[in-house]
């Protein structure tokens, strides 16, 4: 699977602007972080330091361009399921979301998310996947959404719509940001982290440490290994997958408590950081997906009852949050 399997159209002058804006605020050559600028005739992204030339296709910019990198079957694998579904309308696209992702809860946590932050400041979306999350914002915080997958990206910018210029999509690889030093103030990822190889993550958590502003807040969604759906997987005489490869990606589910202790060094003594549950009705895997989502039911319970809750909701919530004080 190419880039170029996935030409939609060219990108508008509203995609444009708002790359512009992403060059000239946050975004750096990935290669050896070196100041970028955009062809007024050509459409490609130029580094000043090291000449290196990045191509701009279907209103995404390019970074990663193939190369081997340690999730490549990974990737691969989303390219290829995203190039089934590039003739897909937005309203097809959302219901394939529909089928992994709550999306009434998430679109709800999204907004409440997004709206903390200034006009002026930029949120950054690691693994943006179709970019579902951020379809209904048009004003406010600039976003920033990357992924390895081309192919997903491209099925983002188009459910997204040409004229959304508040998300910026850019295709690389999170072990590399091409961002610069603290330039974001937030960071939002959904079912991300439990996809990456240690030696990625660790690549990851130095990017974070180096791009976050001292004011930060990140909301970091992932798969919680409940118990009683661990129970359900035994009576079927399964196991649910909680740490290993599932098909070519890596899956490790994390408790709120021990992703809580993988947090508390990430610029020790300066954060706060808590957890919660969601998604506790809605189980794909076992084919519990409610027509109408029992919003305000969830949200009571996981308030009321959090431990209970705990030992079937499907996704953990972690909230790390930084004044730029010693916390
Ligand atoms: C489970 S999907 C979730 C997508 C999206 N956040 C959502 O909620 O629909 C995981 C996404 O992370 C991307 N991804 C995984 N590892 C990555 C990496 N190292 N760099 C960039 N993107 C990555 C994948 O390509 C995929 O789009
Ligand atoms: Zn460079």
């Amino acid at each position: 699977m190419t880039a170029r399997s996935f030409t939609l159209y060219p990108p508008g002058r509203e995609i444009l602007d708002a790359l512009r804006e992403a060059i000239k605020d946050i975004l750096v050559c990935p290669v050896c972080q070196g100041t970028l600028s955009i062809g007024e005739a050509t459409l490609d992204v130029r580094c000043a330091c090291c000449q290196r030339a990045y191509p701009i296709q279907d209103g995404v910019l390019i970074f990663l361009q193939g190369q081997s990198e340690a999730q490549d079957g990974d990737r691969r694998f989303r390219d290829a399921l995203a190039a089934e579904h590039v003739r897909s309308d937005s309203k097809t696209l959302l219901e394939i979301v529909a089928r992994h992702h709550c999306v009434p809860i998430m679109q709800k946590q999204a907004e409440k998310f997004h709206a903390r932050f200034d006009p002026r400041e930029w949120i950054l979306d690691i693994g943006v996947g179709y970019g579902w999350h951020w379809a209904d914002r048009r004003k406010g915080a600039r976003i920033l959404g990357i992924d390895m997958s081309l192919g997903n990206l491209v099925l983002a910018r188009h459910l997204l719509g040409r004229e959304n210029n508040r998300v910026v999509l850019v295709c690389a690889d999170a072990a590399a940001l091409p961002i610069r030093e603290r330039s974001i103030s937030g960071l939002w990822s959904v079912q991300i982290f439990q996809h990456f190889p240690p030696e990625v993550l660790h690549s990851v958590l130095a990017g974070l440490h180096r791009i976050l502003k001292d004011e930060f807040v990140m909301e970091l969604y992932n798969l919680n290994p409940a118990l009683l759906h661990r129970v359900i997987y035994r009576l079927f005489g399964k196991r649910l997958p909680c740490k290993g490869k599932v098909g070519p990606m890596e899956l490790t589910r994390l408790s709120a408590g021990e992703w809580a202790a993988f947090w508390q060094p990430f610029r020790r003594g300066r954060t706060r950081i808590t957890c919660g549950y969601s998604e506790l009705f809605f189980h794909p895997d076992l084919r519990i997906r409610p027509r109408r989502y029992p919003i305000g039911l969830e949200e009571t319970l996981v308030a009321k009852v959090p431990r209970l809750t705990a030992l079937f909701d499907r996704q953990v919530q972690v909230r790390v949050v930084s004044d730029g004080q010693a916390a």
